[in-house]
């Protein structure tokens, strides 16, 4: 398949890239606009792999996407493009909805203007708002976002619904719970408390810790997108998840037994306004219709997470620093070719 993968240089777009590149035949055109969040050398091995091609670029321009789609024959879009960070859609939303809602709907137009054939989005748990302390959220659950970065996804869902009931294009929706493993930019809990500890820096933790967080590896959460692009039903939504509800007080504390460090780090903060207390997924649908399990435990997936972290201690201080973001001009031209190319 040709697939045209949107932020793939970031957290877990570039994990499915890698993934996808050494185990299948696909070929891969990644169009990312290289935001913050944006990190080219996590997609280092790819260069050179003559089934992937990068470009820089945005997803609301329509110019670009349908150049991308025509040139290079796409059949299928992933779209991972987003502004992911809840704190950030706090602070400042306006980009939540030019990223996520306007990116995402021109993506949906010029896909079905060029009628390519599978559209999956990636979206997220969090479009269900927050549980109890009992019950999981299906696919039938309402959709009650509470965030800025919350909102802007499910409306990104609705335009993906909207576009297969009026037009009958193939977008399909995924709602995952939580994500760790390598790469995730350390703004994020599990990153940014193992840089921290690392550090010795105080670790922040939002009101009382006790919110609760389904975890699930990066790897499985990218094998069922794969899944899902190939087998999936069109219109459908899936639900994601591990099976792994935990307070983010555990993960702090698990991380730091892990690191050898001591609790005195941890620092309660002020709560985030609005923080969702519990998110939990069925992920029934996606096990029975179309036979994905996750393949690793919490203990095998975190154990290796860590020592990821330990071993690319270079990879997260130079992303702290602000230095990856001279990966791009030093490996490509003004005109966006690759040098060694
Ligand atoms: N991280 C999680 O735990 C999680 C869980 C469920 C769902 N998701 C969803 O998965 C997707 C990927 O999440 P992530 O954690 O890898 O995010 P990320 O923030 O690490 O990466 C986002 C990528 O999108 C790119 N981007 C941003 N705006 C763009 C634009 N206008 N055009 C092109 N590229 C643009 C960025 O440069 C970056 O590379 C998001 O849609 C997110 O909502 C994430």
């Amino acid at each position: 398949m040709n697939i045209l993968v949107t932020g793939g240089a970031g957290f877990i777009g570039s994990n499915f890239i890698i993934k996808v590149l050494k185990k299948n035949q696909d070929k891969i055109v990644n169009l990312d606009l290289l935001t913050y969040a944006g990190n080219l050398e996590n997609l280092a091995e790819c260069e050179g792999n003559s089934n992937y091609r990068f470009v820089k670029g945005d997803i609301g321009d329509s110019k670009l996407v349908h150049s991308i789609i025509e040139e290079e024959k796409i059949e299928a879009i992933v779209n991972f493009a987003a502004e992911s960070h809840v704190d950030r859609s706090i602070d400042g939303p306006k980009i939540f909805v030019e990223t996520n809602v306007l990116g995402t709907q021109n993506l949906l137009q010029v896909a079905k203007e060029l009628s390519v054939k599978r559209f999956l989005q990636v979206s997220t748990d969090e479009v269900y708002g927050s549980l109890g302390k009992d019950g999981f959220f299906t696919e039938q659950s309402m959709i009650k976002p509470n965030s800025p970065y919350s909102a802007s996804k499910a409306s990104a869902d609705h335009f993906c619904r909207a576009w297969y009931h009026t037009f009958n294009f193939p977008a399909m929706i995924t709602r995952c719970s939580n994500n760790y493993g390598p790469y995730q930019f350390p703004e994020k809990l599990i990153p940014l408390m193992i840089a921290n500890a690392l550090d010795d820096k105080e670790l922040p933790i939002y009101g009382d810790g006790k919110n609760v967080r389904d975890w699930l590896h990066v790897d499985d959460h990218c094998d069922a997108i794969y899944t899902v692009l190939t087998d999936g039903k069109p219109g459908a939504v899936y639900n994601i998840g591990g099976n792994n509800e935990m307070e983010n007080i555990q993960i702090v504390e698990l991380l730091l037994e892990m690191l050898g460090k001591d609790k005195s780090l941890i620092k309660f903060v002020k709560d985030r306004p609005g923080h969702d207390q519990r998110y939990a997924i069925d992920a029934s649908l996606i096990k029975q219709e179309l036979g994905w399990e996750p393949s690793y435990t919490f203990e095998t997936g975190i154990k290796e997470t860590v020592q990821w972290y330990l071993d690319n201690r270079k990879w997260w201080e130079r992303v702290r620093s602000g230095s990856y973001q001279e990966y791009y001009s030093n490996m490509y031209g003004s005109d966006g070719r690759h040098k060694t190319k």
